[in-house]
């Protein structure tokens, strides 16, 4: 084959997408963490978040079977795979929102800056903190813009008023906010529009300065103008914080992401497929299910 400048690219020749059973088609090559031999990285990655085994079942059912993967500090990582794959219940599991999910249960390894996520001992409200999560609807509480990201402050101890009129204002310019609401701080945060609403919510969870931002798709139910301006700021986060953000829009994925982690369900169990930098899982897959997921052959 040839392409734009007359060189034979290297497409990689597969049989007609019919012709193979999808067990058989995945059974033929093992889950493998691809090399990291391509694509952007991050400025300096260094190892923040090691995730061994990961094994979770919900009432003795197998949700997400034997995950490993390791997380880039200041990196944008996406998860990608069709709905039910278990993406949600992944990084749950990295601020142990899972243990309040009935039936649920545990297995594998689980560290962030070495510290063992499922010791018994571990200060959950800490680990919370440190670990920030958004939601893929907005989900401001019912009170006014301020007492939103108020709230946070004051329930983690922060109490000095000019200290949190001064974080207040810092989270809202980080989302972009600031010039938008600042003379309606007392406003009910349900006014808003739902992107603003998503915007504060990030500001929610990014003014207790955690580590480690979760974003459970979180442009998904925004309107694109909302979504393009959510998407510019999860980039403007990147180095700052580490983002795990699981989307459905791959084109999203593309744009922003640093790694990529491509999850499926296999015998009804989630599994990860194939983890990699992103340029690598989008333009050289090693994994052929990779491969038709994200040229929209199959999921
Ligand atoms: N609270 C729950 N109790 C039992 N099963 C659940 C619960 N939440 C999710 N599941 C099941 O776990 C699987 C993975 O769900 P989820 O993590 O939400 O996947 P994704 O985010 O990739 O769509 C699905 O089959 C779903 O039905
Ligand atoms: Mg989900």
């Amino acid at each position: 084959m040839m392409n734009r400048l007359g060189k034979h690219s290297e497409a990689r020749v597969q049989p007609p997408l019919n012709t193979i059973p999808l067990a058989e088609a995945v059974a033929d090559q093992p889950y493998t963490v691809s090399p990291m031999g391509y694509g952007l990285g991050c400025d300096n990655p260094k190892n923040l978040v090691q995730i061994q085994n990961l094994t979770v079942q919900y009432h003795g059912r197998i949700i997400l079977k034997e995950v490993s993967i390791d997380i880039q500090e200041g990196c944008i990582t996406a998860l990608i795979g069709p709905s039910g794959c278990g993406k949600t219940t992944f990084l749950s599991c990295l601020n142990r929102l899972v243990d309040l999910i009935p039936g649920s249960a545990v297995r594998g390894k689980i560290t962030i800056d070495g510290l063992d996520l499922r010791d018994p001992k571990i200060d959950l409200m800490a680990l919370r903190r440190r670990v920030g999560m958004v939601f893929q609807r907005p989900n401001p509480f019912p009170l006014s813009v301020f007492r939103n990201l108020e709230m946070p402050l004051r329930e983690h101890g922060v109490k000095d008023k000019k200290e949190i009129a001064r974080r207040v204002e810092q989270a809202l310019r980080d989302v972009g906010l600031w010039d938008e609401v600042k003379d309606q701080l007392g406003k009910s945060a349900m006014a808003l529009s739902g992107g603003q609403q998503q915007r504060l919510c990030i500001a929610r969870a990014l003014i207790l300065e955690p580590a480690i931002l979760l974003m459970d798709e979180p442009c998904s139910a925004l309107d694109p103008l909302s979504s393009a301006i959510v998407e510019d700021l999860i980039m403007s986060l990147r180095s700052r914080y580490t983002v795990l953000i699981v989307t459905h829009n791959l084109a999203q994925a593309r744009r922003i992401a640093n790694y990529v982690a491509f999850f499926w369900v296999r015998e009804s169990a989630g599994t990860l497929v194939e983890f990699g930098h992103c340029q690598q899982i989008f333009e050289q897959p090693v994994h052929m299910l990779t491969g038709d997921y994200i040229r929209g052959r199959r999921g």
